[in-house]
């Protein structure tokens, strides 16, 4: 038998405060026809005073938890992804423990932007299978609201805040991770960044992005890595049950399925509801299909993201 990282329990949770396409309308210059025609966004959340990546990801880990019927205490893993942590340091993940009560465990960030999750995913997936955790928490959280620009059409129509978290546990058998794959092009840098930092600017700064040349990448980065993440394990796409893809825009879901010739009813699409939470936005679909009933145990389900850096990555998983 085979000992792989298995996905027993996801969670996720959104800021209470949900913000349409005509309240931003109010706010700058754009229109919830053009959202809705270049992206379809209809809502996003934003978190409010009190919100924050680390109380969204708690949130998030506890139903995760839950879910999975697994103790907060037999976890030794956590790996929290994001761009927008609470504090430049510590790390992020190190409040999550010890909100959820862990006195000791293995606990950092990953910052891989949108991508986050699903590097924080492979490089829990590799500790497992290597014996150096047995019980882990992966979580992908956004406060991406406070690191927009809101005077910029452009982009603070498109983010929303929110997190999702999955278990994962060693486990011999079939089912769990496959296969992983990640890739990173920093020649990319100046396409999707935020225009500050603690080492240059010594503020956060904002969100900058150039949309159209980002989208081209999106579509053929995410269809080869897809391609090579089934190559992988030994897989073809009409082997695939479902695919929970990041939600950036509906546009490149459908153009990326197309490339892949998977039919749009296998596509789990929140991108309506969330809007891009970055890093959160795969754990957050996946935990809204799980628990709606659309993907079940037994499913063989594939994730996968791109984001700045460039950096983009997918998963094959049986659940
Ligand atoms: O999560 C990381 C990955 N991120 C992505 O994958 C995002 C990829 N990019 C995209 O999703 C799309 O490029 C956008 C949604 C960002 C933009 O859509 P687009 O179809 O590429 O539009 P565009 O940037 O070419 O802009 C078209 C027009 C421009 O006006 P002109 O120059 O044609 O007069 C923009 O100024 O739309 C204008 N525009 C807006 N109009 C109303 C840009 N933003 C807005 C807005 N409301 N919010």
């Amino acid at each position: 038998m085979t000992l792989r990282a298995r996905i027993v329990g996801t969670g996720s949770a959104l800021p209470k405060t949900r913000v349409s396409n005509e309240d931003l309308a109010q706010r700058v210059d754009t229109s919830d026809e053009w959202i809705v025609a270049r992206t379809g966004i209809r809502f996003r959340h934003i978190a409010q005073d009190g919100e924050t990546t680390s109380t969204l990801a708690t949130d998030a880990c506890q139903k995760a938890l839950k879910a999975a019927n697994v103790e907060a205490g037999e976890v030794d893993l956590i790996i929290l992804a994001t761009a927008t942590p609470d504090q430049t340091f510590p790390a992020s993940a190190t409040k999550v423990q010890a909100a959820l009560g862990i006195d000791d465990c293995i606990a950092f960030d990953v910052a891989a932007v949108c991508s986050g999750f699903l590097y924080a995913l492979s490089v829990a997936d590799s500790m497992i299978r290597a014996g150096a955790a047995r019980t882990a928490l992966v979580i992908g959280s956004e406060t991406f609201s406070r690191i927009l620009d809101w005077e910029d059409r452009t982009t603070c129509v498109l983010f929303g805040d929110g997190a999702g978290a999955v278990v994962l546990r060693a486990e011999e058998g079939e089912s769990g991770i496959l296969a992983t794959a990640l890739h990173a092009d920093g020649r990319h840098n100046g396409l999707l960044y935020v225009d500050g930092g603690p080492s240059t600017t010594g503020t956060g700064g904002k969100v900058r992005m150039k949309g159209p040349e980002v989208f081209s990448h999106a579509a053929t980065n995410l269809a080869s890595v897809m391609k090579e993440v089934l190559d992988k394990a030994s897989l073809v796409t009409d082997d695939i049950d479902w695919v929970v893809p990041h939600q950036a825009n509906a546009r490149i879901l459908d153009a990326t399925a197309r490339k892949l010739g998977l039919p749009a009813e296998k596509v789990i699409m929140t991108v309506d509801q969330h809007a891009n939470t970055s890093a959160a936005s795969v754990p957050l679909a996946l935990d809204l299909a799980v628990r709606d009933g659309r993907i079940k145990s037994g499913d063989l389900v594939v994730l996968e993201a791109m984001g700045g850096g460039f950096t983009w990555g997918a998963c094959v998983a049986r659940l």
